[in-house]
């Protein structure tokens, strides 16, 4: 468990009176809890709260409703609220260099829904990374609201590469004039360009957002390129690499601060959920400390040497490698699907998400690879050797997919494994 963690560990869960009250969801969230102490979580985009975060967001402060903005509200009694969000905004813009900060999306969909709504008009085009190559729903994806409102255009990664082809966006952009630019990822193992995207967007005079919402922290400690000075607006989860609750917020240039702030309020939401915030303003307090940046460096170390182990052991890692905090493996040449490993890699308690690669012929639902990411084993205290525990157990899984006893083997390991890292709750 990083140092974060462990300074913080004077407050575990105290769920007593929910267990009197309602022992059927108290005894689901013991379970949870359980589950959570005894498998390792791979998913890119979860990651472990400290007791902080978590007091903060079990707080009062749900009870209050606050519709509008400090200083400006609808409902009486906001004093306090008003400060909470207050230092929740100055410590954003402080942690990021930003402008502008809006603390209220209730998640990171509702973060870019919020920028479409200030920035753009409905049928207006739109550029984001499609999803197959890494990007989100909310970056123009057909089924989405950003794909069905807007006309949506979308650029993608080189099939042979897995990179993103940034003559390709530059071809397009000029081709379709689009109103946004959006950088982001989703699944996508490499820097992102933000330079080269603020250069294109500024040609075609186009809005640039960029979603951080995986690679927060790695942007916040310098540890990626940083596209607040230079993006239109920049919108993130809190509850992924940046360790708060489930939530979101905006930055973004003072000269967009009204448009983008009325998107969130009153065009999208009603009253900001005010535990959240204070929750966010906890996760940033964290962050700010110098800590935070060894465990950010820690979370890419990890990732490398996960990518090393697990190609040492045949598999083929997309783009050959990572940059940032996740890694996606290619089964293609392992006849084994993205859901067969899912769901065997489930079995052994580590637990992941089966998802499409570059030039993937298979549907999303059972595609060709798996995406996984170590900001949360890296919480739990995890470093280089047991990376190379971690890509021996899942290469052993994929090699004896339908063998019980070596899903039973692995599982009893990452089981001692966990065991010698506890969580603080
Ligand atoms: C890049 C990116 N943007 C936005 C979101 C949406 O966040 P939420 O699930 O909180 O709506 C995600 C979620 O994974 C994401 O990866």
């Amino acid at each position: 468990m990083d140092s974060l963690q462990t300074a913080s560990t004077s407050g575990a869960q105290k769920l007593d009176a929910l267990q009197t009250v309602d022992p059927e969801i108290y005894a689901a969230i013991h379970a949870e809890t359980e589950r959570q102490q005894e498998g390792l979580e791979l998913i890119p985009s979860e990651n472990y709260v400290s007791a902080a975060v978590l007091n903060a967001m079990g707080s009062v402060l749900t009870n209050k409703y606050s519709e509008g903005y400090p200083g400006k509200r609808y409902y009486g009694g906001n004093e306090l609220v008003d400060q909470v969000e207050r230092i929740a905004r100055e410590r954003a813009k402080a942690l990021f260099g930003a402008e502008h900060a809006n603390m209220q999306p209730y998640s990171g969909s509702p973060a870019n829904h919020a920028v479409y709504y200030g920035l753009l008009e409905p049928g207006d085009t739109v550029m984001g990374l499609a999803l197959p190559d890494g990007g989100h729903l909310t970056h123009g994806w057909k089924v989405n609201f950003s794909g069905r409102y807007y006309n949506a255009v979308q650029y993608g990664a080189n099939p042979e590469t897995g990179v993103i082809d940034m003559d390709q966006v530059a071809e397009l952009a000029r081709e379709h004039k689009p109103r946004m630019i959006i950088a982001g990822l989703t699944a996508y193992p490499r820097q992102l360009d933000f330079n080269r995207f603020a250069e294109i967007a500024e040609e075609v005079g186009a809005y640039l957002l960029a979603d951080i919402a995986h690679i927060s922290g790695l942007v916040a400690t310098g540890l990626h390129p940083d596209p607040v000075p230079i993006a239109d607006a920049v919108t993130m989860t809190t509850h992924k690499l940046l360790r708060g609750p489930r939530g979101a917020l905006i930055l973004s240039k003072k000269a967009h601060a009204k448009a983008i702030d009325r998107g969130v309020f009153p065009a999208l939401q009603g009253g900001p959920h005010n535990h959240t915030t204070a929750a966010t303003a906890v996760a940033l307090h964290e962050a700010a400390r110098p800590d935070f940046k060894s465990y950010c460096q820690q979370v890419i170390t990890n990732a490398k040497t996960l990518a090393e182990g697990l190609q040492s052991r045949g598999l083929s890692i997309v783009t050959g490698g990572t940059d940032n905090h996740m890694l996606l493996v290619d089964l293609t040449a392992t006849g084994v699907t993205g859901k067969q490993a899912q769901v065997a890699l489930d079995q052994a308690n580590l637990t992941l998400n089966a998802n499409m690669v570059p030039g993937d012929q298979r549907s999303a639902f059972d595609p060709s690879g798996v995406r996984l990411g170590t900001p949360a084993i890296t919480t739990r205290g995890l470093k280089e050797a047991e990376m190379h525990l971690l890509a021996n157990w899942i290469a052993d899984v994929v090699e004896h997919i339908d063998d019980e006893a070596t899903l039973e083997r692995v599982r009893g390991e990452v089981a001692d494994l966990c065991q010698q890292y506890p969580l603080w709750y």
